[in-house]
């Protein structure tokens, strides 16, 4: 059976860092795309070079031409611009904006039957555009922010409990930014409840609200300390998560940024759910039950996206 083959587009920080993830684990053989000439191809040959080292087989092949991602299974997208500090996601939005029309067309011109995983931020407006300008299915461009902005969440409630990262499962909905919903009442340690460990003692209402705080600024707390860019171990980390749960058929349930028409009362647009991703992409959003206050935030996160939406469509005459 040949390879699989997992196209990245964009080959800054995230992208080479995803290129040695992905080369690590075999999920494929890998090209790295950019528009900066030379980049790609010095670290995919860097990276490479790190296989006879650690023993992996995976060809890698940097490029400045669509072409080569031709028959690609997976396409994960980065290209764009970071946020710098002081910049919140939505100044990126004209730039990225015209960034994903180029990588759309790209797509859907040389890999229209792969699974699109989309980073590039604001990330629920550029996963909306970027299905938009490619023509792919729905169900086959997703965005990552849900797996990212659980991992910090949990990150930061294993340091709380002073457990295991591995032992918490915490839930995060809406969209990606200052307004996502960290949802406690879903949040478990071991299959306990947040709720029932603040109930027994094991912290109070103010550090985990403290927390959920952080959590939805996680992001720009990186940016701050970093000063010359974002965050890329974890965000590629969370995105070969997804690309594995395709590619190896898993059914995992993940917070992704999917396509939700119908569910959560919504009309068809990108915001964070929890998805089954398999073999068929995102295979099923998964409606749960949500109490007053968690709707009253989702609604809020939800609002913010069709901001964005209506503010790509005004850019972009092809949008509307
Ligand atoms: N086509 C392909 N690549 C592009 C294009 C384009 N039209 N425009 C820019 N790029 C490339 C840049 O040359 C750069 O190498 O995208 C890459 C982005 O890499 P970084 O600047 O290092 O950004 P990174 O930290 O990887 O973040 C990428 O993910 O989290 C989000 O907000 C973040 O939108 C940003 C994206």
């Amino acid at each position: 059976m040949a390879r699989k083959k997992i196209a990245l587009i964009g080959a800054g920080m995230i992208g080479g860092t995803l290129a040695h993830l992905a080369a690590m684990r075999e999920l494929g053989d890998i090209v790295l795309f950019d528009i900066a000439e030379g980049m790609p191809q010095g670290k995919a040959l860097d990276i490479s070079q790190c296989g006879p080292v650690d023993g992996f087989d995976a060809s890698l092949k940097g490029t400045n031409d669509y072409a080569d991602i031709a028959g690609a299974d997976v396409v994960i997208v980065t290209a764009g611009v970071p946020r710098k500090p002081g910049m919140s996601r939505d100044d990126l939005l004209g730039i990225n904006l015209s960034v994903m029309k180029a990588v759309g067309a790209g797509i859907k011109a040389n890999a229209p039957d792969a699974f699109v995983i989309c980073i590039t931020n604001p990330l629920d407006a550029m996963v909306w555009a970027l299905r938009e300008f490619s023509g792919l299915p729905h169900n086959k461009v997703v965005g990552m922010a849900g797996v990212l902005d659980s991992a910090r969440f949990a990150t930061f409630l294993a340091q709380e409990f002073k457990v295991s990262v591995r032992d918490v499962n915490a839930f995060v909905l809406g969209g990606h930014g200052d307004t996502m919903v960290p949802v406690t009442s879903y949040t478990t340690v071991s299959g306990i409840p947040v709720d029932d460990l603040v109930k027994m003692g094991r912290s109070t209402r103010e550090r985990i609200d403290e927390i959920v705080t952080r959590t939805r600024g996680g992001g720009g707390e990186i940016v701050a300390l970093l000063k010359t860019g974002s965050a890329y171990y974890a965000p590629a980390t969370s995105a070969i998560a997804m690309a594995e749960a395709y590619l190896n058929d898993q059914k995992r349930i993940l917070p992704c940024a999917s396509y939700v028409e119908g569910k959560y009362g919504l009309d068809g647009l990108y915001v964070g759910v929890p998805t089954v991703i398999g073999a068929g992409g995102a295979e099923e959003v998964i409606e749960i039950a949500l109490d007053d206050e968690a709707k009253g935030n989702l609604q809020v996160s939800v609002d913010a996206v069709k901001e964005l939406l209506e503010a790509c469509k005004a850019i972009d005459g092809d949008l509307a």
